[in-house]
């Protein structure tokens, strides 16, 4: 795709674009009394990261189970999102259920994520064994959980997203491309 067919964030326009859905999980910020700055910090990876045409759906919900479920079904479902991100509600607070949330609406849960993750994260911060955060697939697309601190993104992004084009693709999802120099995929059943 030309470079006038993308915006400034490296998103495409076109119909055919891959749709990646980002799911921001806070009640504050769903309220509008916290700015969120965990959405914007995966965009901003995924702007870095994928060489092919894509577009974000973004959504900022409440930590409210029933509606965090609805959000994802309506993101893959209906909006076609092949890769759905979701950031935040992972912890131990009783108002944390992003994961139970996204397992309850997982065809086949994909443990390895969340264990890649938090494995990276905790030599950085001791706190990251209190994040729950798992992925899984739903149709072709796959869900992935990440936590709400935007320092976490890119970490977590970094030890698994060399994964996620494999993973859709094996779902029978778009062919996702990345930008080698950032995240090189490594897809064994090419
Ligand atoms: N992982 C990384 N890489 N960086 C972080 O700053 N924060 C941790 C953990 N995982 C963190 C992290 C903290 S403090 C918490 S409470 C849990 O994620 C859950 O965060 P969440 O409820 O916002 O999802």
């Amino acid at each position: 795709m030309s470079p006038a067919n993308r915006s400034a964030s490296g998103q495409a326009d076109s119909a055919s674009a891959v749709r990646v859905g980002v799911l921001v999980v806070s009640d504050r910020s769903s309220r509008g009394e916290r700015e969120d700055r965990g959405g914007p910090a995966v965009l901003a990876y995924l702007s870095a990261a994928l060489a092919c045409p894509w577009q974000a759906v973004s959504r900022v919900v409440p930590d409210e189970a029933d509606v965090v479920r609805a959000t994802l079904v309506e993101l893959v479902d209906e909006a076609g999102c092949s890769l759905v991100i979701t950031t935040g509600g992972t912890g131990p607070a009783p108002r944390d259920v992003t994961p139970e949330a996204t397992v309850a609406v997982l065809d086949k849960e994909l443990p390895g994520f969340g264990e890649a993750m938090r494995a990276v994260s905790l030599p950085r911060v001791p706190t990251a064994v209190l994040s729950r955060q798992t992925a899984g697939t739903r149709g072709r697309a796959l869900i992935l959980n990440l936590p709400g601190s935007p320092r976490a993104v890119a970490e977590c992004l970094d030890a698994v997203f060399a994964a996620v084009p494999d993973c859709i693709d094996l779902v029978g999802g778009p062919r996702l491309e990345t930008v080698p120099d950032r995240v090189k995929a490594y897809r064994p059943h090419d």
